[in-house]
C-alpha cells in the first residue's frame, strides 16, 4: 500500500503515537506504525496532533476593519452596533473580500480550517457582505469550510428592511438562520422573532444560530423560547444559541429550571469568551461581573458548548489573531476550569465540539475522515493551551497548506552555558 502523505510519529490528544496515512483527501490510515511508500512524509514525532480548529462563531463582514472610520470609546457593545451602522454604507465588495481572504489567511496558518461566519442582513448596505462573503466562501471552499448565518444585526423586526432582506439572504445561499432577539423594540418581539425564524429554518431545513441575550439583563430569557421552538418544530442537533451571558446574571433557581429544557431541547451553546469578558460588565462598578455564561453548569446539565472567537480587529474587538487556542486560553480562565480534564476538554472544545455543533461530521481523525489536521509544537492538549503552541504544520484536505519551523530561543546568559530553551514539559 502506498500513500500521497504519512505524517509520522504524532501524539493523538487521547494521548496514543500513530502514523497517519492519506491518500487524497481522506485518511486512509491510523496504525501505531506505518511502513509505505508515501508522496511525501512530515515529521510530527513527539508532537501534538490534532484535528483542525473550528470557530463556531465569527463576523468576517466586519473583520481587519478596526479603525474604520473611527474606533469604538466606550468599549460596549451597543457603541460597537453604533459604529458597525457607521461602517456599512462605506463598504464595497472588493474589500469586504479582500479583508476576509487576509482573515481566512491568518486563520489557516493558525491551524482553523472551517469557520461559522455571521453576516449582516439588516439592510440594503449589509447586502454588500452578504455578497461578499458569498464570494470568499467559493474562493475558500478547497481548503476551508466557511459556513454563512444571516444575521440581521440591528433587529429582524427593529430594523424595516431586515425580515426581508434576511429572507433574501437565506434565498441567495446563506446557509444558516440568524438572529438577535434581546435587540429588538420589546421582550415580546425578541420572542416572536425566535419563533417565526425558527419556523423559517425548520421550512427550509436550516441549521439555527442565534445571538441570544447578548446583555448582562438577568431578565433576558430568550433562551427559553429558543430551545421550546427547538423542540417544538423538532429541530433538536441544529440549533446553536450564541452568548448567552445574561445567563450569569439569572436567578439561580430560574437557571435550575432552564438548563434541563435547553439540554433536552439538544441546543449547543457557544460562548465567545474573548468578547464576553471584554463587553459585558461595562455598566457594572465593583464588583463587576465576568460576563460569560455558567460553562461548567451547563457542561454538567449534558449540554453541548463550544467556544467561538468572534471578532477579531472590528469595532468591537481592538485584537484577535484567529488563534483558537487564545479563545480556549481565555474561556478556561474565565470558567475557572483548570483541572487536568476540565482544561482537555477546552482544548476540544474548539476542535470536535465546534465541528460537531456546525455538522461538520467530515471532520476527525479517523479513517475514512477528510485528511484535515494540524501539528503542534506540544506533547499533550493541555500543552498546547498552555504554550498557545505553534502551528508546525498544517494539513486540509489531504494538502500541506502551512508549515512553519520550531522556535527554540537561544540564550546566552552570563556565567551559564549557553543554551537552547524549550518551554515543553512533554
Ligand atoms: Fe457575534
Amino acid at each position: 500500500m502506498s500513500f500521497d502523505l504519512i505524517v509520522k510519529g504524532g501524539i493523538l490528544p487521547d494521548g496514543k503515537t500513530v502514523d497517519i496515512g492519506i491518500k487524497g483527501d481522506r485518511i486512509a490510515a491510523v496504525e501505531p506504525s506505518i511502513d509505505a511508500e508515501a508522496g511525501r512524509t512530515v515529521d510530527a514525532t513527539g508532537c501534538l496532533v490534532s484535528p483542525p480548529f473550528v470557530d463556531p462563531h465569527f463576523h468576517m463582514d466586519a473583520t481587519l476593519s478596526y479603525g474604520i472610520p473611527r474606533i469604538n470609546a466606550s468599549g460596549t457593545l451597543l457603541e460597537g452596533i453604533g459604529l458597525w451602522g457607521e461602517l456599512k454604507p462605506l463598504l464595497t465588495e472588493e474589500a469586504v473580500i479582500e479583508r476576509a481572504l487576509r482573515y481566512c489567511d491568518w486563520a489557516v496558518s493558525m491551524g482553523l480550517l472551517a469557520i461559522r461566519s455571521h453576516v449582516d442582513t439588516s439592510d440594503d448596505n449589509a447586502m454588500t457582505g452578504v455578497r461578499g462573503l458569498l464570494a470568499v466562501r467559493d474562493i475558500v471552499k478547497p481548503y476551508l469550510d466557511l459556513q454563512l448565518v444571516a444575521f440581521p444585526q440591528d433587529g429582524f423586526y427593529r430594523a424595516p428592511k431586515a425580515r426581508e432582506i434576511t429572507l433574501a439572504a437565506l434565498d441567495m445561499g446563506v446557509d444558516v438562520v440568524g438572529g438577535i432577539p434581546h435587540f429588538e423594540r420589546s421582550m415580546a418581539d425578541g420572542t416572536r422573532s425566535v419563533t417565526e425564524l425558527c419556523e423559517v429554518a425548520a421550512k427550509r431545513g436550516l441549521m439555527v444560530d442565534m445571538h441570544c441575550d447578548e446583555t448582562d439583563d438577568p431578565l433576558s430569557r430568550h433562551i427559553e423560547q429558543l430551545a421550546y421552538e427547538t423542540q417544538r418544530l423538532g429541530l433538536s442537533g441544529r440549533v446553536a444559541g450564541s452568548h448567552l451571558t445574561s445567563m450569569h446574571s439569572m436567578d439561580n433557581y430560574y437557571v435550575s429550571k432552564l438548563l434541563p429544557l435547553i439540554a433536552e431541547a439538544g441546543v449547543s451553546a457557544i460562548p465567545n469568551p474573548l468578547i464576553n469578558i471584554v463587553i459585558q460588565g461595562r455598566h457594572d462598578t465593583y464588583p463587576k461581573r465576568r460576563g460569560m455564561t455558567r460553562v461548567p453548569e451547563m457542561l454538567k446539565a449534558g449540554i453541548r458548548v463550544g467556544f467561538g472567537q468572534d471578532c477579531v480587529l472590528d469595532p468591537w474587538y481592538p485584537l484577535g489573531t484567529a488563534d483558537m487556542l487564545d479563545v480556549a486560553f481565555m474561556g478556561l480562565h474565565v470558567a475557572q476550569m483548570t483541572s487536568p480534564a476540565d482544561m482537555a476538554h477546552c482544548f476540544d472544545m474548539v476542535t470536535g465540539v465546534n465541528a460537531a455543533i456546525m455538522g461538520l461530521d467530515h471532520l476527525g481523525l479517523a479513517v475514512g475522515k477528510s485528511a484535515s489536521l494540524v501539528v503542534l509544537d506540544a506533547g499533550n492538549p493541555v500543552e498546547a493551551l498552555r504554550l498557545r503552541a505553534e502551528r508546525l504544520c498544517v494539513v486540509s484536505r489531504g494538502k500541506v497548506v502551512a508549515e512553519r519551523p520550531r522556535r527554540d530561543t537561544q540564550l546566552t546568559l552570563p556565567g551559564r552555558p549557553k543554551q537552547v530553551n524549550r518551554r515543553h514539559t512533554s
